[in-house]
């Protein structure tokens, strides 16, 4: 019969409680993996974050022809921004990390660059979301792809799910600008 190999440190079943209590479940992910994954996570989370903030501003302060339309846009869209920074952040902690936590944080980090909050042409502000996917499926492949090398389909599975809604507001956008 073959033997079941166990994680070290880990507790064995159920009942072994003052284990679980002392020693957290490990995942059987090794420091460096874990490094990897938390580190291309977190930069997206900060990319994320301005972008999120972004889309507010812009559902704010957007006026014009175009104003229905894309205030109720923005709003759908920093209501995902907002599920899917929480979801990372969150798979941060699931690997006993640290998110990106603080707007200090986010800015310092981010290379998506926040926009001012004064009076901007609709036009202008849809390019500048385009341009923040652009840079935001950058960080979103380099996640899919640190996370293969290192079998860790969660994120992979997770990160694969955001890639696939943001190239389609890409999609969206673009035709927008197209008229
Ligand atoms: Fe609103």
């Amino acid at each position: 019969m073959a033997t079941v190999k166990h994680v070290e440190n880990v507790p064995q079943t159920q009942l072994d409680t003052n284990m679980a209590k002392t020693k957290p479940v490990k995942l059987g992910w090794k420091p460096e993996q874990i490094d990897k994954i938390s580190h291309a996570l977190n930069s997206v989370l900060a990319n994320y974050n301005v972008h999120f903030q972004k889309l507010r501003n812009f559902h704010w302060n957007v006026t014009g022809s175009d104003f229905f339309d894309l205030h109720l846009e923005f709003e759908a869209q920093y209501k995902e921004a907002a599920e899917h920074t929480d979801e990372i952040a969150e798979r941060i902690r699931v690997f006993g990390e640290t998110p990106f936590s603080t707007m200090k944080e986010y800015l310092d980090e981010s290379e998506i660059k926040e926009s001012s909050s004064t009076q901007m042409d609709s036009d202008l502000m849809v390019r500048e979301l385009l341009s923040d996917y652009r840079i935001l499926l950058q960080y979103l492949s380099a996640v899919v792809q640190i996370a293969s090398e290192q079998h860790d389909a969660g994120t992979e599975n997770m990160i694969k799910g955001f890639i696939k809604k943001i190239e389609k507001h890409h999609w969206m956008l673009s035709s927008f600008l197209a008229k």
